[in-house]
């Protein structure tokens, strides 16, 4: 199993990392959030403004929403990983290039490596397209599981787009609990219930 110094130095080779122009610009890396031993894994395009600003993935519009989705499969993002295909965010928000995510990927290829999730869930056509296929269409692939030797892979929609066109929160909504049901199959320490979550809060207080 992967250690604290193997994740330090993962996060060092981030912020150190000058192999594309996005580092000129951004203000600084987001390398990923969550549990080091998550057996879940999301990931997301690139850092925006709020992610730029903080240093942390999806802490934005967009973060809340995941959060949210994520409550309701009795998720936190403590209990999942939650990284980037590229950890400096483009100008003006705009789509990583080609290049930039291919100098970018050693560094998920990493993360992957350390974490070894049981499940990876992309979030939006990018990631689905760099990690699972160039042609993916979130549209029609969606919420499908893609067996990867020692992991399944499924896209679902960007928590951006959701924003944007609510028409596909529903089916997105779906695919979350298409993940509850495979946490419930193959993960061994990953929470699957809300019940679980609110009994735990209310032993808290
Ligand atoms: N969108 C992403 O793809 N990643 C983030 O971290 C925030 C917004």
């Amino acid at each position: 199993m992967a250690n604290t110094s193997d994740w330090a130095a993962a996060r060092a080779a981030v912020e150190a990392c000058t192999a594309c122009p996005l580092r000129e610009t951004c203000r600084q890396t987001v390398f990923g959030v969550g549990s080091e031993t998550a057996e879940v894994l999301f990931v997301g395009e690139g850092p925006g403004k709020t992610e730029d600003e903080e240093g942390v993935p999806f802490v934005g519009p967009a973060g809340k929403l995941l959060d949210e989705l994520l409550a309701a499969i009795g998720l936190t993002r403590e209990h999942v990983y939650i990284a980037n295909i590229v950890k400096c965010r483009p100008p003006m928000n705009r789509d990583p290039k080609p290049e930039e995510r291919a100098a970018c990927m050693p560094h998920l290829k990493r993360q992957m490596e350390l974490l070894a999730p049981k499940l990876v869930v992309c979030l939006g056509r990018i990631a689905a397209q760099e990690l699972i296929s160039p042609e993916f269409r979130v549209t029609q692939e969606h919420g499908f599981w893609n067996i990867r030797g020692s992991y399944e892979i499924m896209g679902t929609w960007h928590p951006a787009a959701l924003l944007r066109n609510e028409r596909n929160l529903p089916d997105a909504f779906e695919d979350f609990k298409v993940l509850q049901r495979r946490i419930r199959k193959v993960c061994k320490m990953t929470p699957s219930d809300p019940i679980a979550l609110c009994a735990g809060r209310a032993k808290d207080t």
